[in-house]
């Protein structure tokens, strides 16, 4: 067989692979998928690699599925076919770079998961024409940002052995370097594309001065700027990249004036200056991205599209310019399929999007857009409409739309006063729904429950909906594996009534269900104890009563729980040791110590009310391991349970205004990472246990409007307190209250506190000896 029928046969049975794989979602593998399976195993093994010219493999696999692994070991490439989904596993092939060296001009390895150093051997390919080595994270680890490392040395080299070379695709390929001053680039490179390789140091302006078509830098580290002059010949950029770097100055005219650029991306870097739409000239350009940059300076909307009239993609959110419309009836582009105007100080509701139906994706969110969207706007896009956000503006009212292909739907603080648009009901690819801070009224409608397949996010809270919680009908929760599920309910502030109904328990994979601020009312719905990934709870300022007790069925419930507040509801009876017993998540958290990450429900960050201080404080996004306990304002009585103590990473507690009694236990001093404590409000009796003042973290603290008694323990954290940490406890003295130790005969009882640890250094002595110090400063201070 000639080699290049066998390599036919190889595109022809990895497009079949992508195909089954696809499309193979759930099921074993088919009699013809083994069939190509077998066949792939045997022309691998039955090529003569010596005479191949052409090597191409894993390209565009879809990666869930990877039925091909490859792993690069010295000079050789394995190659082993693990049908994940088919259940076939072959015996790796070998291939040697050094088999390949005189013959092969085309080296395709991309998206294969391939991992460790690129050899340096591969610079003997002296014949390549096109390397593609880019994508290759590791399939298994996708958070490891890297999987090939390219040593700077051998990227150099590249350049000085394939003198032929016309592609070089190292994306994702960590080469972690400044580039040198000077590079002999052949002439012949058209296309080289490194974005995300880790590069640094200031952009070398040898780039522009090449004959390239698409140059892609982006994701990378380069600071300085785009040269302002370069030689005529280097004007044919059909496709420039240079999007999130460091890169600042103003933009040179000839950007402005290159015929054949088509793509410009240059999002998320420091650019400034005025750009002169006037004198721009690029017929063939159907994307713009200047988002995120320094811009300054107004642009007319109409001009713009006007004079770009093959744009079909346009993004200048956050790029610092004021963008204005005369409304006037210019040239649109109608297979325009995105806009990014976000903070760009529109006024009103462009007039030339009326000419695009087939638009993608709609950001005209944290605009001055007022009153109500025009009737025609329920038209662009149509089905093909993905993505819409109308976020942060003054908008009162929304068309009558049909956007039945929508996947995010952001509305939120608007001041939209209208029903819950029942055509939501009908989009069924909907995965991100806000409606947060309007004015929506009325009934959620039931049709809701409906949809609940698809969605990964809703949030209504702060509006004015009426009436009950609707029922899930539909699926939830069964798309966990891919992500797909629903992981944030959030309803709070509105005036939902009746219980929280128990289909909700379908939705295995939420993590935050807030329904605070509400009417709600029936017993604790213990059963949410049962929902595996939840995080955050929150039924604040409701109307709900009886025991907190766990569901007998749920063996231990809560394990994955951080925020839980119940404050402000009619809960009576003994505080839930068994809960705090299980919240595993609240104890022996460790910190990430890296970049902090905060708890998001899908893109947006989850934000939050929490009562310190006695104070309500907005906090718009909280870190992944802030955990909470709010219990206040409820009626539960008897005693402290001890384990609370066990829950050594709590950061805020909360049990005030309530009706407990008997003594802080001892066993509160092991909480080493808490913030904020509020016990006030209740009938706690006993001393304040010197393991409090123990704890370093404590930076709030509110004890007052107890029965607690004698000397307040001394400790560095103690001391920064006031006195209304402490007030309102008449037989409480000692700094910083004014009553001073002494003045009556105080009978310090031992606590009953059972948690008492004989090796905390918690002793007589120290008690005595802090009342010593306490009458002698007194007296001291009395003479
Ligand atoms: C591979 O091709 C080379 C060059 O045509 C030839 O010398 C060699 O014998 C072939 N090897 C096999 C195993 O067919
Ligand atoms: C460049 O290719 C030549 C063969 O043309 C080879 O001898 C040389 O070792 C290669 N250089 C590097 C640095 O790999
Ligand atoms: C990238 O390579 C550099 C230098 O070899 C190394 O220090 C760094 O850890 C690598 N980064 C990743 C994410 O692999
Ligand atoms: C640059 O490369 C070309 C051919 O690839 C070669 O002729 C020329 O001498 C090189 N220039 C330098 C300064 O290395
Ligand atoms: C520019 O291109 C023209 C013809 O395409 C050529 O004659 C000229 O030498 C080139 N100039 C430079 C500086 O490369
Ligand atoms: C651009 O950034 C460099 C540092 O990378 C700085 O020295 C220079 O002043 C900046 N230029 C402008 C115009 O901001
Ligand atoms: C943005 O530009 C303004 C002036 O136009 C300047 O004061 C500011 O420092 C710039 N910001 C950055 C991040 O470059
Ligand atoms: C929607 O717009 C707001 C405000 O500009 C922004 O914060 C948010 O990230 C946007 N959401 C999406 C998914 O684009
Ligand atoms: C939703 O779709 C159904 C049929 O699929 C249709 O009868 C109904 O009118 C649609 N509702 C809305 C509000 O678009
Ligand atoms: C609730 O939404 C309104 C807009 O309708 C907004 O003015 C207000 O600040 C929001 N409240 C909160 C707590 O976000
Ligand atoms: C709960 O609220 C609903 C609706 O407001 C009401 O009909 C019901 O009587 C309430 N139940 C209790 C126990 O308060
Ligand atoms: C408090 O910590 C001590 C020492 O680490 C431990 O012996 C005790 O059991 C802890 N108490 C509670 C209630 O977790």
């Amino acid at each position: 067989m000639s080699h290049s029928k066998l390599l036919s046969s190889i595109f022809f049975l990895f497009f079949f692979f992508t195909k089954f794989a696809s499309s193979s979602l759930n099921n074993k593998c088919s009699k013809q998928q083994s069939e190509a399976l077998l066949l792939f195993k045997h022309s691998l093994s039955s090529i003569n690699y010596t005479t191949i010219e052409l090597l191409a493999i894993c390209d565009g696999l879809d990666s869930y599925y990877h039925p091909i692994m490859m792993s690069w070991t010295g000079t050789q490439v394995q190659i082993a076919v693990i049908g994940m989904e088919l259940l076939v596993t072959a015996p790796p092939v070998t291939l040697s770079v050094l088999t390949f060296s005189n013959s092969l001009t085309h080296l395709k390895l991309s998206v294969c998961g391939l991992s460790g150093q690129v050899p340096p051997d591969i610079t003997l390919l002296h014949k390549l024409v096109s390397l593609d080595l880019s994508f290759n994270s590791d399939l298994y680890h996708p958070s490891s940002k890297f999987s090939l490392q390219l040593r700077p040395r051998v990227f150099i080299n590249m350049f000085r052995n394939f003198t032929h070379l016309e592609e070089l695709l190292l994306d994702d390929v960590n080469i972690s370097s400044v580039l040198p001053t000077s590079l002999n680039i052949s002439s012949s490179l058209k296309i080289l594309s490194l974005y995300n390789t880790r590069l640094q140091g200031n952009l070398p302006p040898y780039f522009f001065n090449l004959h390239f078509l698409d140059l892609d830098l982006g994701y990378n580290q380069f600071t300085g700027n785009i040269p302002l002059k370069i030689s005529v010949n280097a004007t044919h950029f059909t496709y420039l990249d240079l999007s999130s770097n460091k890169l600042n100055g103003t933009l040179p005219s000839w950007l402005f004036t290159s015929p054949s650029l088509e793509g410009l991306f240059l999002s998320d870097n420091m650019f400034c200056g005025k750009v002169p739409i006037e004198s721009f000239s690029l017929p063939s350009l159907n994307s713009l991205y200047l988002d995120f940059n320094n811009f300054s300076g107004e642009w007319e909307l109409d001009t713009l599209l006007s004079s770009l009239t093959n744009l079909e993609s346009l993004a200048l959110s956050y790029s610092g310019f004021s963008l204005t419309t005369k409304n006037s009836n210019h040239y649109v582009n109608p297979r325009f399929r995105e806009i990014q105007l976000a903070a760009c100080k529109l006024k009103v509701f462009p007039n030339s999007f009326r000419a695009m139906k087939q638009l993608e994706v709609l950001d005209i969110s944290s605009n001055e857009i007022h009153g109500q969207i025009p009737h025609w706007a329920g038209e662009i896009g149509g089905n093909e409409l993905n993505r819409l956000n109308l976020s942060h503006n003054s908008i009162t009212g929304l068309p009558q739309f049909q956007w039945y292909g929508l996947n995010a739907l952001y509305l939120d603080s608007n001041l939209i006063q209208e029903p819950f648009p029942p055509s939501i009901c009908n989009m069924s690819n909907l995965m991100y729904l806000d409606m947060s801070n309007n004015r929506f009224g009325g009934w959620i409608p039931q049709c809701f429950g409906k949809i609940t397949s698809s969605l990964i996010m809703i949030d209504l809270g702060n509006n004015s909906f009426q009436g009950t919680i609707p029922n899930i009908y539909g699926d939830c929760g069964a798309g966990r594996l891919t992500g797909l599920s629903l992981r944030g309910l959030i309803l709070n502030g509105n005036q939902l009534e009746g219980e929280v109904p128990i289909s909700w328990s379908k939705c295995q994979s939420l993590e935050v269900l807030d329904f605070g601020n509400n009417h709600l009312n029936g017993t604790f719905p213990g059963w949410l104890g049962d929902l595996p990934y939840l995080k955050v709870l929150v039924l604040k300022s409701n109307n709900f009563h009886g025991h907190v007790q766990p569901s007998a069925t749920v063996h231990s419930p809560f394990p994955s729980l951080r925020v839980l507040d119940l404050s402000d509801n009619r809960f009576v009876g003994q505080l839930p040791a068994k809960y705090f017993q299980s919240f595993n998540s609240m104890k022996n958290v460790v910190k990430s110590n890296t970049t902090p990450k905060y708890l998001s429900v899908g893109p947006e960050k989850y934000s939050i009310v929490v009562t310190v201080k006695g104070v309500n404080q907005y906090f718009p996004q909280i870190l992944v391991d802030y955990t909470i306990i709010d219990l206040s304002d409820n009626t539960f009585e008897g005693q402290i349970p001890n384990v609370i103590g066990g829950l050594n990473s709590l950061i805020v507690l909360n049990l005030s205004h309530n009706s407990l009694i008997g003594p802080i236990p001892h066993a509160l001093g092991n909480l080493t990472e808490i913030e904020s404590l509020d016990l006030s409000w209740n009938q706690l009796s006993g001393e304040i246990p010197q393991s409090l003042a123990d704890i370093k973290t404590l930076e709030v603290l509110n004890l007052s409007q107890n029965l607690l008694v004698g000397h307040i323990p001394q400790g560095p954290q103690f001391t920064t307190f006031e006195g209304n940490s402490f007030g309102g406890n008449p037989r409480l003295c000692g700094t910083p209250l004014l009553k001073k130790c002494g003045e009556y005969s105080h009978e310090p009882q031992l606590e009953s506190d059972e948690g008492f640890d004989e090796e905390s250094g918690f002793t007589w002595e120290v008690v005595m000896l802090a009342y010593g110090c306490g009458i002698i400063l007194g007296l001291v201070i009395g003479v």
